[in-house]
């Protein structure tokens, strides 16, 4: 496994911190806290993805309307409805009054169906906390978040070859240590605000067959999208 094929973001700074990309078919967790970026940084995966390596892409979001993600991405000049009718690109969103038993296995058929190569569930932490799957409880303890995550998880490697960002909010109760030995891969972005100056940075934590950087690094948001400088 150490020459894995590579998944280039081919967002400016970042391919380089992990050995050229994200492992082939591996999960990614994506967490920050709200605005650090996580959902610009996933439709830039996305958008390079079908633009520069015409791969079909899928966001699932439990978080915003499909409208509010064009918009947003229409700021950095990515024309994501073009792509949604080349079939390159589907924006998904489900809402939190949608979501039932069978959300779990119809996220995957959908992946599964229209082969999509690049994955985006934004977030887990809403999917998680608000699915009523699997839960033999009335309302979700630790445990049944965790044995949710991990059969989600589980299920989306066995089932398809995509690569995959899953997207948690890291100021919600579920931490970190929950979700980070189910994944291959773990990205943290970061911000502070110092004297009035906000700053964002990234910070690769693991990356499963990946030498991976382990710096903390700047990461700007200007009109071309999510930069990440390295230092
Ligand atoms: N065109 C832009 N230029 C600079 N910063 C921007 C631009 N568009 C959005 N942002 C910043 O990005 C933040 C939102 O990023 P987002 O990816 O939605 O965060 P998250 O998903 O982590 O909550 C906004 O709060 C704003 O500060
Ligand atoms: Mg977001």
């Amino acid at each position: 496994m150490k020459n894995s094929q590579r998944v280039k973001t081919h967002i400016p700074g970042f391919d380089e911190l992990v050995q050229g990309g994200f492992p082939q078919s591996s999960n990614i967790l994506l967490s920050g806290s709200a605005g650090t970026g996580k959902t610009i940084f996933s439709l830039q995966y996305l958008y390079n993805g079908a633009v520069l390596e015409k791969e079909a892409g899928i966001y699932f979001t439990f978080e915003e309307r499909g409208a509010a993600l064009r918009e947003q991405a229409q700021q950095f000049g990515w024309d994501l409805e073009k792509l949604e009718k080349k079939k390159l690109l589907r924006i998904i969103p489900i809402g939190v009054e949608e979501l039932s038993k069978s959300t779990l296995m119809d996220i995957i058929e959908i992946v599964r169906d229209t082969k999509s190569k690049r994955v985006v569930i934004d977030s887990i932490t809403t999917l998680a906390y608000l699915s009523p799957m699997g839960f033999e409880e009335t309302s979700p303890t630790l445990y049944s978040v965790k044995k949710f995550l991990y059969k989600f998880m589980a299920l989306f490697k066995e089932f398809n070859g995509a690569t995959s960002i899953f997207i948690s909010q890291k100021d919600e109760e579920i931490s970190n240590s929950i979700a980070e030995y189910l994944c291959d891969g773990i990205v943290t972005l970061n911000f502070e605000t110092l004297g009035g100056d906000c700053s964002r940075s990234l910070l690769v934590k693991k990356m499963r067959r990946t030498k991976n950087d382990e710096d903390l690094h700047p990461l700007e948001i200007n009109d071309s999208g999510v930069h990440i400088r390295n230092l």
